[in-house]
């Protein structure tokens, strides 16, 4: 990595010349680039906009949290989750293990260092990363060049908050799941939490877990699997059982095994979407959700389940069948998007909604040295082969150059040799 100076703004910008990728986010996904292109001796630079690696669960997620795939689903390329890990490990043991993964593989992030935008510069063939780094009270902007840019932001990049009627005049606190760490504020207080995804059933069954009053929004369906099934998990009995049936059959027995086990849900205002879990996966994303006890807990009514949300007023909500709920508090359970759009000046590759255009597995590599980790909408294993296939490709080109300078330097010492 040289600093050089940008000619268009010499006094303000530091330039800095980049000799491999620009990795953009130091999430699992950036960490597991980062490692395989090490294995590949490919050099990089990893920015990151939060002060501290993996800072969605660092920071953004909630203190009962666990991963919901069994632990060999979601361990990085090159370096396994420690034996001694449970099946399921806490947020704590993920994150302690994303720690020591980049110390193993000795990634360095350049924390505070927020990119602003990326542009393929057609004149020179490289790509500008502008990002701002804002360490304390100086703010400080460097432009990277490079020939490859890595986009490792993540599906879960900002919060997704909904525009309610009457939202802003609520009374009271109103709280996106991203910021929620524990029932224990909630005590005894009416929480109405908006949404019904993984987040939104984990934090009612938190809330019911300190004596909390949670009622859940349900505005459309949802697919609730059970996370294990005869002692199994569900997602490994699927991802098996697609190796030898089409889609459509799996999900016929992922619905016949959720009836057995939970039941018929539609009674407690669960309704399950036409198209099977898989399929509603694979065409719109929509991840099914594992269920983890709040079902329990929607049936002995400690969870209630209401409709859509008509509009806030001071102390209560209305909902879309006109009831009115009185309420202390709310949690906006209700997801996540790509930040991508926002800086990446692109739109051939990235579609507007800050994915790639190209499904997995093909969403890895665009043109003119871009490539896109995690966005696979199949978490952090979707996330591994992305890194794979990305450092493969990579290696390949930098072997082939660093090979041809070492001929030619090899040739010139000869030159050089015969002409004394
Ligand atoms: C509550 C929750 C639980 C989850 N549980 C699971 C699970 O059990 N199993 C599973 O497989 N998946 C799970 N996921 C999905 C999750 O997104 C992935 O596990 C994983 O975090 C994806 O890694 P990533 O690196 O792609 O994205 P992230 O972890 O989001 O990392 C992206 C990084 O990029 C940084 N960044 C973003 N924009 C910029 C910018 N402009 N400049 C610089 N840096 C930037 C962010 O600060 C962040 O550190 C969960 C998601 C959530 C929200
Ligand atoms: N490890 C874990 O156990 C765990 C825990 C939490 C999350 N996660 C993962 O994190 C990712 C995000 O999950 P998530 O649950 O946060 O988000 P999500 O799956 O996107 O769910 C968002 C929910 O909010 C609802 N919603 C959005 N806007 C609404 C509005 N205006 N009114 C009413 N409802 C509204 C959606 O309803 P519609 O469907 O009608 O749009 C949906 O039910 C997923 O990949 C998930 O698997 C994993």
């Amino acid at each position: 990595m040289f600093p050089v100076f940008d000619n268009e703004d010499f006094s303000s910008r530091r330039c800095v010349w980049v000799n491999g990728p620009v990795i953009v986010g130091a999430g699992p996904s950036g960490l597991a680039v980062g490692a395989c292109l090490k294995e590949q001796g490919v050099p990089f630079v990893v920015l990151e906009r939060a002060d501290c690696i993996a800072s969605l669960w660092q920071k953004r997620t909630y203190d009962r949290l666990k991963l919901h795939l069994p632990k060999q689903f979601c361990q990085l390329p090159k370096l396994p989750f420690p034996k001694e890990f449970p099946e399921y490990p806490t947020k704590k043991q993920f994150i302690t293990y994303l720690e020591s993964y980049a110390n193993h593989f000795e990634i360095t992030p350049r924390f505070n260092e927020c990119v602003q935008s990326a542009k393929y510069d057609e004149t020179c063939g490289l790509w500008r990363v502008k990002t701002v780094s804002t360490t304390g009270s100086t703010r400080t902007e460097v432009e990277y060049i490079c020939r490859w840019l890595v986009v490792a932001t993540g599906e879960n990049a900002e919060r997704v908050m909904p525009e309610i009627d009457g939202l802003s005049e609520f009374k009271g606190p109103v709280t996106h799941a991203s910021e929620y760490k524990s029932g224990e504020d909630y005590r005894g207080k009416r929480v109405l939490v908006v949404g019904c995804g993984n987040s939104g059933m984990e934090v009612c069954l938190d809330l019911c877990n300190h004596n909390a009053l949670p009622s859940m929004v349900v505005r459309s369906s949802v697919h609730v699997l059970p996370r294990e099934f005869l002692g199994r998990s569900t997602f490994e009995l699927a991802s098996t059982l697609m190796k030898w049936l089409p889609l459509w059959l799996v999900d016929k027995f992922m619905l016949i095994m959720a009836w057995l086990v939970l039941g018929n849900m539609a009674k407690y205002g669960i309704k399950r979407p036409a198209m099977g879990p898989l399929q509603l996966k694979n065409m719109v994303g929509k991840t099914p959700v594992l269920d983890i006890g709040a079902l329990k807990k929607i049936k002995s009514g400690d969870i209630k389940v209401v409709p859509g949300i008509k509009r806030f007023l001071g102390h209560s909500v209305e909902l879309v069948t006109g009831e009115q709920l009185d309420i202390d508090s709310v949690v906006l359970a209700t997801g996540y998007r790509s930040n991508v759009p926002s800086w990446l000046q692109e739109t051939e590759f990235f579609s507007k909604n800050g994915y790639p255009k190209a499904s997995f597995p093909n969403g890895w590599k665009g043109k003119l040295g871009l490539y896109a980790v995690g966005f696979t909408k199949r978490g952090l294993s979707g996330a591994s082969s992305d890194a794979v296939r990305i450092s493969q490709d990579m290696g390949k080109v930098w072997k082939e150059e660093t090979n041809q300078v070492q001929q030619k330097t090899k040739a010139c010492h000869r030159r050089c040799i015969s002409q004394l």
